[in-house]
Order: structure tokens, then C-alpha cells, then sequence
């Protein structure tokens, strides 16, 4: 029995750290530091998962050809269980350029999602605690059916649902309406609930999303930490305030505190406050796992240390 599932997308990232100003007419662009890195939203948890010393499994489309081969390693050697990757055999797994500007901000180069590698429609869920759907509105999510018959073999056996988002534009609550009330956390942040719901302040958000069925909406207000509401109330949780180097997968990060907060038995406030000190480590280290070594060290930032 797996602690966690996480199911979603799997990649390869190319980071490029330092780059004063991109120009394509130039033939040579300097940047600090270029680095190789496996990535993707529901890798990305289920390694931070591992390291925090959780039962994870991955479920993700990995193609064929090196970009899938260097995932694979990469996770085998994270110790993440990739025994529910799906080789497809037709197309390559995505290599996406990142771009992280000297103010911090990322530009992404990607290839096009019908090039994507794909899941099969039928899939049986490994039995897991908690299953999380790393990113509605992006791939294997956009097919509502699939996002379904997942979320109802979740709660069939029991786990905790947990759902994360990265919207585009025009994303709007209503294309999950049958999603919602199986949700028991969705993690939004601030920008991505406001697409979603209209509402800027994030309570009147988290309100307007928990009308349609979540059981606990939990917005991420960046340097102020989240917000957390449910029908009991709502609770404010601050971030853990540190030097910021590179935004890339604090979401991804604090998910993950949260998901190792429910596995450990913790409150609604002490599952947030595991959110955003793995998310502070995060930010802290070029790349979207790397800051994060253990729970330990996850420890330590909450004993202020
Ligand atoms: P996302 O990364 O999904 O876009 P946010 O920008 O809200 O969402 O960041 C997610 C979480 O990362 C926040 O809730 C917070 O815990 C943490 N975080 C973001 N920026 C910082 C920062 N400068 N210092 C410490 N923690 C941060
Ligand atoms: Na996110």
C-alpha cells in the first residue's frame, strides 16, 4: 500500500539561471548556470514525497527515447515507485526550457501538448492513502473523463483527494463541476483562483470555490503563505520568510509539506505550516526539488533552526 499516489506530468527541465536578457537574434545568450533536471508537477511530489520519507508512487505518461530513459533513472534513483509509468511508445517525453530572468521570474519553452506522451483511458489506481491530481487543467487532466474515473477510484478506496491547478487563461471552476465534491484539499494560488473564480481577495475565493463542493480550499498567497477554509472557518498560515532564489515547484514543495502533514496525522493548521516550510525550502534552491533533502531538515525549519 502506497502512502501517496501522485499522477500527472512527468518531464525533463532544462534550467537557465542568470539570464540577463533573452535575444533569439544573438548567437550566444550567456546565463550563470544551465542544469539538467527531472521535472513536472506530480514528479516533482512524488520525489519530495520520497525525501520526506513517504511510500510514493508515481503515475505519469513517460515516452520513449532519452528524455523518458533519464526520468526513469532519475526516479529509480529518488527511490520513488515508477511501477505505474506508462511507456508510450509513439512519442517522446517533453523537454521544456526554463528560463529564470535575474528578477526571478520564469519564461518556459515547450514543446506542444499534442506531442505529449499519452496515459490509457482505463487505468486502475494502485491502492494509496492519498491520491493527488498534480495539475487540473493541464494534461492527463484535461480529459474530464479520466480526471473522474480517478477521482472515484480515490475515494472508493478510501483516500484523501487532493487536487492542485495550473490554469491557463479563461479557466474557469465550472469545467470540473463533477470533480469538485470528490476534492478534500485543492491548492490553488492566488492568480489561479482569481482565473478561476473572478474573486481577487483570496477568502471570497476560497468561498466561492468551496460552493461548488471542495472540502477544504487552501490558496497559496506566495510571501504570505496560504489561506486555508473549509466550513468550519478559515486560517491564515505565514510563510516562512527566506533569501528566495528560484520560485520553480514552490507549489509543487507545498503540496507536498501538506500531503506528509495529513500522512502524519496533523490538523488543518499544522498540515499548512508543513506546506509552507517545505515550500521556504523551495525557494531557496535553484530547480523545483532540490532544496528539499529531508524531513529532518523539514524539522528543523519548524523548530526555527
Ligand atoms: P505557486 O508557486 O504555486 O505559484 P505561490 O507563489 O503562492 O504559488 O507560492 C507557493 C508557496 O511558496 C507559498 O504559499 C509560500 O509558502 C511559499 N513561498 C512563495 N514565495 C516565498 C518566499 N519568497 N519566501 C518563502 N516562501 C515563499
Ligand atoms: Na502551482
Amino acid at each position: 500500500m502506497l502512502d501517496v499516489l501522485t499522477i500527472g506530468a512527468a518531464c525533463v527541465d532544462v534550467l537557465v539561471r542568470g539570464l540577463g536578457r533573452f535575444d533569439p537574434e544573438r548567437e550566444i545568450n550567456p546565463a550563470r548556470q544551465v542544469e539538467l533536471c527531472a521535472g513536472g508537477d506530480a514528479l516533482n511530489e512524488a520525489v519530495v514525497l520520497t525525501r520526506l520519507g513517504k511510500r510514493a508512487g508515481l503515475l505519469a505518461a513517460l515516452g520513449e527515447g532519452n528524455a523518458a530513459d533519464f526520468i526513469a533513472g532519475q526516479l529509480s534513483h529518488a527511490g520513488v515507485d515508477l511501477s505505474m509509468c506508462h511507456r508510450d511508445q509513439h512519442r517522446p517525453s517533453p523537454v521544456s526550457v526554463v528560463m529564470i530572468r535575474t528578477d526571478g521570474q520564469r519564461s518556459f519553452v515547450s514543446p506542444p501538448p499534442e506531442s505529449l506522451p499519452r496515459l490509457p483511458r482505463e487505468l486502475r489506481l494502485p491502492k494509496a492513502k492519498v491520491v493527488t491530481l498534480a495539475s487540473l487543467y493541464q494534461p492527463p487532466f484535461l480529459d474530464l473523463g479520466f480526471a473522474l474515473s480517478c477521482a472515484r477510484q480515490a475515494k472508493e478506496m478510501g483516500a484523501v483527494l487532493c487536487a492542485d491547478a495550473v490554469c491557463p487563461p479563461g479557466a474557469k471552476m465550472e469545467q470540473y463541476r463533477e470533480l469538485w465534491p470528490l476534492v478534500d484539499y485543492f491548492f490553488p494560488n492566488l492568480e489561479e483562483a482569481e482565473t478561476l473564480t473572478g474573486e481577487r481577495d483570496p477568502e471570497r475565493a476560497a468561498e466561492m470555490i468551496l460552493r461548488f463542493g471542495v472540502g477544504t480550499a487552501l490558496v497559496k498567497t506566495g510571501k504570505r503563505g496560504c489561506l486555508a477554509k473549509n466550513q468550519k472557518g478559515s486560517h491564515q498560515s505565514p510563510a516562512f520568510l527566506t533569501g528566495a532564489v528560484d520560485t520553480t515547484g514552490a507549489g509543487d514543495c507545498f503540496a507536498s509539506g501538506f500531503i506528509a502533514g495529513l500522512l502524519e496525522g496533523e490538523d488543518l493548521a499544522g498540515c499548512c505550516r508543513l506546506a509552507n516550510a517545505a515550500a521556504s525550502l523551495a525557494v531557496r534552491r535553484i530547480g523545483a526539488t532540490a532544496g528539499i533533502e529531508s524531513r529532518r531538515q523539514l524539522q528543523d525549519v519548524l523548530d526555527g533552526k
